[in-house]
């Protein structure tokens, strides 16, 4: 059900969740230090209680629920508002719930006027994806919808401009992790952070939302296959399909903004398109196509 900024702002001071844009994907969200709205996020999503949430701040707003090191509050004045979801100490006041009882939390402040507006009127905002758990993120209202089922309240603000989620980092010594690679490309990242920057994360660093398969539609996806399959196959990849005879095919192109920005409308289009599989080809790892190549992937079930 599509509402209106002051009838989403009632509800989130109900505590009744809204989904709302974000300059990467629509998020579904509740008044971060209510833990009661924050429980309806989780069981309208499905989402495993120990998988944490992003809170969304103003841009100064870290210290709000963390207490970042300096150098953590200077990459966030960097790259904030933007799609960078900063991993720091949290603050006490911040509902277990929200961090799924860690002693971090992840925090970013979305680049999004609507989004910024329902900040603004009750504060910080729990949000994760606006997606049942596990599966393709939503760059539309109407993708809310679908997921979520009508009556989820949705502020439409058009299609996303970034179109995938935002890169997740955390600190570990000098160096910056990188836990989920996102909106903010790993480059702009290591032309910024003083010390080392690394991708993927190991042991006690790994992020507990970034389970193998996720970011997944429900039909099958393999990952490089030459030929099409037997059957009725799509294939998705930046160039166009290699020989062969495909039931459907989305190309991404080779600027990775654009592709970023239809990636997820893409994957939907051929999981709605009554394939017996999807067969992928993973871009290079630069820009924004390495946080396709992620959700490809993990897609995939083989991150
Ligand atoms: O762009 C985005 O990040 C979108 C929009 C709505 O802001 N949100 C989003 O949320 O993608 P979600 O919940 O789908 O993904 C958040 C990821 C999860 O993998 C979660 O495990 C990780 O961030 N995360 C959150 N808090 C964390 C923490 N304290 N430590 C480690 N990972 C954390
Ligand atoms: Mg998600």
């Amino acid at each position: 059900m599509r509402v209106g900024l002051a009838e989403a702002v009632a509800a989130l001071r109900s505590g009744t969740p809204v989904a709302f844009p974000t300059e990467t994907v629509y998020g579904l969200g509740a008044p971060a230090m209510d833990a009661a709205a924050v429980a309806r996020v989780f069981a309208a999503k499905a989402r495993p209680r120990f998988d944490p949430l992003i809170c969304h701040v103003r841009p100064d707003g870290l210290q709000a629920v963390a207490c970042p090191s300096e150098r953590l509050a200077r990459l966030a004045a960097r790259f904030w508002p933007g799609p960078l979801t900063i991993v720091a100490p949290r603050r006490s006041e911040v509902p277990d719930l929200v961090t799924a009882g860690l002693d971090t939390v992840g925090v970013r402040a979305p680049d999004h006027p609507l989004a910024v507006a329902l900040i603004d009127a009750v504060g910080p905002i729990a949000a994760p994806s606006a997606n049942p758990f596990g599966g393709v993120s939503p760059t539309t209202a109407d993708h809310v919808l679908d997921g979520l089922g009508a009556a989820t309240p949705v502020l439409d603000g058009g299609p996303c401009r970034v179109g995938v989620e935002s890169t997740v980092v955390i600190a570990d010594g000098d160096d910056l992790v990188v836990l989920r690679p996102g909106g903010v490309p790993v480059e702009h990242l290591v032309a910024a952070w003083p010390g080392p920057v690394r991708v993927g994360a190991t042991g006690v660093l790994r992020s507990p939302g970034l389970l193998g398969s996720h970011y997944a539609p429900r039909t099958p996806v393999r990952l490089g296959l030459r030929d099409s399959p037997p059957g009725r196959w799509g294939f998705l990849g930046a160039g166009p399909p290699p020989a062969g005879s495909w039931a459907a095919s989305e190309t991404l192109g080779d600027d990775d903004e654009r592709a970023a920005r239809h990636f997820f409308a893409a994957l939907r289009r051929l999981d709605d398109a009554g394939l017996d599989g999807i067969v992928a080809h993973l871009p290079e790892e630069r820009g924004l196509f390495r946080a396709i190549a992620d959700r490809l992937r993990r897609a995939a079930g083989a991150p």
